[in-house]
């Protein structure tokens, strides 16, 4: 059966510059832009236009750059907001609004102390107005995480009939587990009339650790977007990493969900990202951190060199990693040095390999990892030192 198709959002140049120290300046953007429409994402957007004349420009200079995917502009349900967004994305082959308001209990006292039924014309206002320029209009309910499903069901309906084509469903704060952010997904799918004319959309950020899983299950119940950063930066804690979920939908078929990226690009866009935004990516992120194909104890090194799959359910090759590696360190065994020296011309006999063995780990002990100019010593030492080799 033909897989169904999931969109990717990429809000690494919206979402993700609100990092603090992560600000990029216009050919920054261009760069990763060029770079987010080469790889297969449907939706770039591409910043807050309103914000600064800075983010207009790369949203303008962004909207003139790419070719396939839909250039998409932030704003607040503000016609200020609308007016600049629309002008910003005027050269963009396929334009798009992303505008909204805030919805739960919290947003409506504090943020703009009045009722939802106001909410409600606030929201039918700015998507009516966004229509008056752009055919594809975005409607994000911020913090529906924490909103009623009976009342975020009820904005969803108005948003519908003033033309909202994609209703976004932000878990703003980081807050629902997956089964409540799962399910919430379920309850607009079953209680929206015109719900089958949108495209539904997860946002989730990761104050918990949940912002994948969340997206994951918003898309397992019926979403058909997913809104994410490269190596998942965002706000606070951070949004759904977009090489996440390609790799989810890839490594599980039966899901009979695909996306649109080509995953060959993701581990040099994470370094692309990482570079650009001077913002590191800690080693033991998945796909795309340096520790997400390297292996370390000497039982796994073991199984790796006898057949990679033992441990490693993804093809460092699929997302653009030359190989596994194999650290060595205290915890390797024989198997990882005699594949470490071979590679460096050392062919070792049993026992060769394990007088070798000896001097490695004393000096394995006193270091953190055992590089290839200690593994030259380790040989001369050996040599010098063991009748194995005469
Ligand atoms: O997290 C959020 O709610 C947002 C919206 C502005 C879409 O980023
Ligand atoms: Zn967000």
């Amino acid at each position: 059966m033909n897989a169904e198709k999931v969109e990717i959002f990429d809000t690494t140049l919206r979402d993700g510059e609100q990092v603090p120290g992560c600000k990029l300046n216009t050919r920054q953007k261009l760069i990763i832009a060029r770079r987010l429409d080469e790889m297969g994402v449907d939706v770039i957007e591409a910043g807050f236009p309103v914000s600064s004349p800075g983010d207009f420009q790369s949203v303008s200079e962004i909207s003139k750059l790419v070719k396939n995917a839909a250039v998409c502009g932030l704003t607040r349900a503000v016609k200020k907001d609308i007016e600049v967004a629309a002008e910003a994305l005027k050269y963009a082959k396929y334009p798009r609004i992303h505008t909204g308001i805030g919805t739960s209990p919290l947003h409506i006292k504090h943020k703009f102390n009045t009722t939802e039924n106001k909410i409600i014309e606030r929201a039918i206002e700015a998507i009516s107005y966004a229509k008056t320029f752009v055919e594809d209009v975005e409607f994000y309910a911020e913090d529906a995480g924490r909103t009623d499903n009976e009342f975020l069901a009820r904005i969803c309906e108005a948003a519908i009939k003033a033309g909202a084509t994609v209703l976004n469903i932000p878990d703003t704060t980081g807050y629902c587990l997956p089964e409540e952010y799962g399910a919430k997904i379920r309850f607009l799918k079953e209680h929206v009339t015109g719900i089958e004319k949108v495209r539904l959309s997860c946002h989730c950020h990761n104050d918990l650790g949940m912002a994948t899983a969340n997206a994951i299950a918003g898309i397992r119940n019926g979403a058909r977007q997913i809104e994410c950063t490269i190596n998942g930066i965002g706000e606070r804690a951070g949004n759904t990493a977009l090489e996440e979920v390609v790799m989810i939908l890839r490594q599980h078929p039966t899901l009979n969900l695909s996306t649109n990226i080509n995953p060959k690009y993701l581990y040099d866009t994470s370094l692309m990202v990482a570079r650009e935004m001077g913002m590191m990516v800690q080693p033991n992120k998945s796909i795309v951190g340096a520790n997400a194909f390297a292996h370390s104890s000497g039982i796994h090194q073991d199984g790796v060199i006898k057949h990679r799959e033992t441990y490693e359910i993804i093809n460092p090759e699929d997302v653009g990693v030359t190989e596994s590696a194999i650290i060595l360190t205290a915890r390797s065994g024989r198997a990882a040095l005699a594949y470490r020296a071979k590679k460096m011309g050392y062919e070792l006999t049993k026992l060769q390999l394990d007088s070798v063995y000896i001097e490695f780990l004393s000096f394995a002990d006193a270091r953190k990892e055992v590089v290839d100019t200690d593994i030259h010593q380790i040989m001369e030492l050996s040599k010098k030192n063991n009748r194995a080799f005469a």
